[in-house]
């Protein structure tokens, strides 16, 4: 039987035809690709991950720690700032530490190298592939990475690799737009780089995408960088489409021929991506619109008059009781939840390839007070 809502559920099956795709891709490829704990950190699916051999990217140190313990190996680092206070933990749990400026490369470098831990520099190829403003790290004025005018004449001696970033959700056609304007601002630095990072957004998973040609594209940067060592590092590719968030309808509110369904969820709570974004969720249940159809904004029960998206169309009229289902719910979600107005938060569950229902994670009154004091 299914869970009670609200609840997220991540399938197994999916989980691993992803992981079985990333994993074909870098055999294929022959660079390392490397999970991004910022779109996915669900711990109690980590022992099917480890199972594929996949190593970690963390953006902070809970992350990192998390990572550590949980998949058990040393992760590559990338944070904005590190401080006299975080540095010595970065190094202990890392094999790789990315600075993303000068000044933090002159200031810890050496004592990463030291430690044995390899030193790479984040640099900004300035080409913007990504249309959503808040996720573009390419934008003029970005506090991302080093561009090639910031380059200083020379460059520390501890510095070993590479790192950019500037896609998200993208195809490897942008990649190779960016690739293009990596090699011609950095190229020359690679002779001396042991490894070039070239960060997330490549969404591998998504159908369509042309995996051919990302390979030809990695296949030929290493062709002609044999000496180089190639990481990738996507998030959303390993939990796309893998987990949904399902909801009840709680009431339904008529005001002025607007009809919004009251759901025991919210969007600023639970799928806070669809208002930040902005975007509008796939709902398995409803149909295309056609006259005669009802038609229904969904409402989140939280008092933030904002908190819907719509409209969605259904072959009858919602009641209270009516079980919906927002598709690909885990990355970027699982991660980002909240607990604005002390909202019930959906419990995790894992459903197994035999269709059984493993519950992850409940919450309850104590996790919403112990985040407070
Ligand atoms: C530095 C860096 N690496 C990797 C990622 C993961 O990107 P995605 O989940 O889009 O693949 C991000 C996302 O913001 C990032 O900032």
């Amino acid at each position: 039987m299914k869970p009670a809502t609200p609840c997220y559920i991540v399938y197994e099956d999916r989980l691993r035809s992803n992981l079985e795709l990333i994993d074909s891709v870098r055999k294929r490829a022959g660079v390392d690709i490397i999970m991004a704990f910022k779109a996915n950190a669900l711990w109690r699916t980590f022992p099917i991950i480890r199972e594929y051999g996949f190593g970690f990217t963390a953006s902070s140190l809970n992350e990192l720690r998390l990572g550590y313990e949980e998949l058990g190996v040393k992760g590559h680092s990338y944070c904005p700032a590190y401080t006299e206070s975080t540095i010595g933990d970065y190094i202990a749990m890392s094999s790789h530490i990315t600075f993303n400026s000068i000044p933090q490369l002159e200031r810890f470098g050496r004592r990463v190298c030291e430690a044995g831990v390899s030193a790479g520099l984040r640099v900004n190829p300035e080409c913007s592939v990504i249309e959503t403003d808040i996720y573009n790290p390419a934008l003029p004025g970005s506090r991302f990475g080093v561009t090639a005018p910031m380059l200083p004449d020379e460059l520390p001696e501890s510095l070993e690799g590479l790192h950019f970033h500037a896609l998200c959700e993208s195809d490897s056609h942008d990649l190779e737009r960016v690739l293009e304007a990596f090699e011609r601002q950095f190229g020359h630095l690679l002779p001396r780089m042991k490894w070039v990072n070239m960060g997330g957004g490549h969404l591998m998973t998504r159908s369509g995408y042309d995996i051919d040609h990302l390979i030809g594209l990695l296949r030929g940067f290493k062709e002609r960088y044999p000496h180089i060592e190639v990481y990738l590092e996507p998030g959303s590719a390993f939990t796309w489409r893998t987990g949904d968030l399902e909801v009840s309808v709680v009431d339904v509110v008529d005001n002025q021929n607007v009809k919004t369904a009251i759901i025991d969820a919210s969007f600023a709570c639970h799928m806070p991506d669809c208002l930040e974004m902005p975007y509008k969720p796939a709902i398995s249940e409803s149909v295309d619109q056609a006259p005669g159809r009802p038609v229904y904004r969904m409402g989140g029960n939280s008092c933030l008059s904002g908190d819907f998206v719509g409209d969605w169309a259904f072959e009858h009229e919602l009641k209270e009781g009516d079980r919906l289902t927002f598709e690909d719910m885990n990355h970027y979600t699982t991660v980002k939840t909240n607990m604005f107005n002390g909202i019930a938060h959906p419990s995790i569950y894992l459903c197994r390839k035999d269709g059984s229902y493993e519950l992850l994670r409940k919450f309850d009154y104590d996790d919403y007070k112990n985040r407070m004091s």
